[in-house]
């Protein structure tokens, strides 16, 4: 069996009884009776790595943030449910089928970092997950297992950066999702009010750029934040429970446990399962996707658009860190986007520099500017309109895009990009050789929702401009500089 149910179940549990009638809750139960220093060693030996893209060691990142505590205020815990990788929904159908969990770990790591606000960060748009999170923190609340934390949902933007764990802090803080310097173990979220901040520290200001004026003696009251992405947290209540041992049982030695994968594009079906880490991408494809479809061979894969391409002749990798690692390519939020023969790959990369120039917010010049140049001339590629020179271009704006970049976007362009110019050279010269017929950039988006086994982008993302404005003439200005003086709507 390669699908298997640690923290996807195969039905939804639709109530709080029902999940502790399963064996929900204790992990809740076992963490109250542990100091919070040994349930973090509990993750850290457990292995857990986090899902939300990056991979960094969850118990070392708790372990960071206890020993940055602010001495005049708790710590907050922020569970990033922004999902906004292309290709990517896993996290959606965790909170569809179990959302119970997923808070169950969150009030454990508020407990292990001395935490008293823990922060569900949603976006307003996923109006189903809203629900039933909310639903499900009134039943655990009323239930007693919060324990003095407070509990709140966050309704965010749709925008890609949102899901960046800065950005999400500083979209909570009422700004607008643009990466901040500082990590979040150093500075989290502002909790106190504008009104009682700027009565203790006259001119200060909650929200975008300000924020980073903050005064020292503000600073203080601004502790670290946890962010930990949902299924990372769906994973915590049973390695509280079960142990770390338990947990190893699956897995890989340097990546523990399962991963709970999307996998859309050419295949017969798309979907999300969970599988072991260290299952073949091609069994992953199979057992999720149902393969590629009749008479077609997979050409390539993605994991979003966050890693370099990975070619169809490498699918017996193992999808686990270290395996993607091997072979050049990374797992991200294993989100796979598989492409067959009949893809047009020269459209896959305009796609993918179209979707990062758009939401690259522009505090870094050469990221915004680079990749935008990026798109269009891919763009004319797709079109076969193209020459040499232009290819040349394309080469030098790839090393640029990451001149002086705060946050990790434009590495993306160059890895995913880059990588695809790399291992498709031939269908980039057929398009300048004009041999390869004209095409139009692919649309690389979020997903809004998988339906009877079909994927469904969101197509809205053909309209937006790189101000992040969908109107009918693009400003000019880039979203850092034309959005800090107009207020968000999720400022209350
Ligand atoms: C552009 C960008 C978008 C991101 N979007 C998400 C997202 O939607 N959800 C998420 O969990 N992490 C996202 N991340 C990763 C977060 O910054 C962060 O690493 C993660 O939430 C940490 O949680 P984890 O340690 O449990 O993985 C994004 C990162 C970048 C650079
Ligand atoms: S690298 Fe790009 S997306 Fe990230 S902060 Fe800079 S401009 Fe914004």
């Amino acid at each position: 069996m390669t699908l298997v149910h640690r923290v996807l179940h195969p039905s939804p549990i639709t109530s709080l009884a029902e999940y502790v009638e399963r064996g929900g809750g204790k992990g809740i139960e076992t963490a109250s009776r542990l100091r919070p220093q040994r349930i973090i060693a509990l993750v850290r030996a457990s292995g857990l790595r986090g899902r939300g893209g990056a991979g960094y060691s969850t118990g070392r990142k708790w372990q960071t943030v206890a020993r940055n505590r602010s001495p005049v205020e708790p710590s907050t815990v922020v569970v990033n449910g922004a999902e906004g990788e292309p290709g990517t929904f896993k996290d959606r159908t965790i909170l569809r089928t179990n959302p119970y969990q997923v808070i169950e770990g969150a009030l454990i790591a508020a407990r292990a970092v001395g935490a008293d606000l823990l922060i569900i960060a949603l976006k307003r748009s996923f109006e189903r997950e809203v629900a039933r999170v909310r639903a499900a923190v009134d039943e655990i609340t009323a239930a007693g297992w919060s324990r003095g934390i407070q509990i709140e949902i966050f309704e965010g933007p749709d925008e890609y950066l949102y899901g960046e764990e800065s950005a999400l802090l500083e979209t909570i803080e009422g700004g607008y999702p643009f990466p901040r310097v500082s990590a979040t173990f150093r500075r989290g979220v502002f909790k106190l009010s504008v009104e009682e901040a700027e009565a203790e520290h006259d001119g200060i200001r909650i929200g975008s750029s300000e924020v980073h004026r903050t005064t020292s003696a503000a600073a203080a009251h601004v502790a670290p934040a946890l962010v930990n992405n949902i299924e990372t947290m769906a994973n915590i209540p049973r390695i509280v429970a079960r142990g770390p041992s338990w947990f190893r049982t699956v897995g890989t030695k340097r990546a523990p446990g399962t991963l709970v994968c999307t996998v859309t594009g050419s295949t017969r079906v798309q979907g999300v399962g969970e599988v072991r880490i260290g299952t073949s991408l091609r069994e992953v494809i199979e057992a999720i996707g149902g393969g590629p479809r009749p008479g077609r061979r997979v050409k390539a894969v993605m994991s979003g658009v966050a890693n370099p391409v990975i070619p169809g002749s490498l699918l017996d990798t193992p999808v686990s860190y270290e395996g993607l690692a091997g072979i050049g390519s990374g797992l991200g939020s294993s989100g796979f986007l598989v492409f067959d023969d009949t893809v047009d790959m020269v459209a896959v990369a305009a796609g993918i520099a179209r979707f990062l120039g758009i939401e690259s917010c522009g505090q870094c010049v050469p990221c915004k500017q680079d990749g935008l140049v990026l798109a269009d001339i891919l763009a004319k590629v797709c079109r076969s309109e193209a020459t040499d020179h232009d290819l040349a271009m394309i080469r030098r704006r790839l090393v640029t895009v990451t001149d002086r970049s705060r946050c990790y976007l434009a590495t993306q362009q160059q890895n995913a990009v880059g990588s695809i110019i790399e291992r498709f050279p031939e269908e980039f010269a057929a398009h300048v050789a004009r041999t390869a017929p004209p095409t139009e950039p692919m649309l690389v988006a979020e997903l809004v929702d998988i339906v009877d086994g079909v994927a469904v982008l969101d197509e809205r993302h053909r309209h937006k401009l790189p101000d992040w404005s969908y109107d009918a003439v693009y400003s000019g200005k880039v979203p850092a500089e034309s959005l800090p003086g107009t207020p968000a709507p999720w400022r209350t």
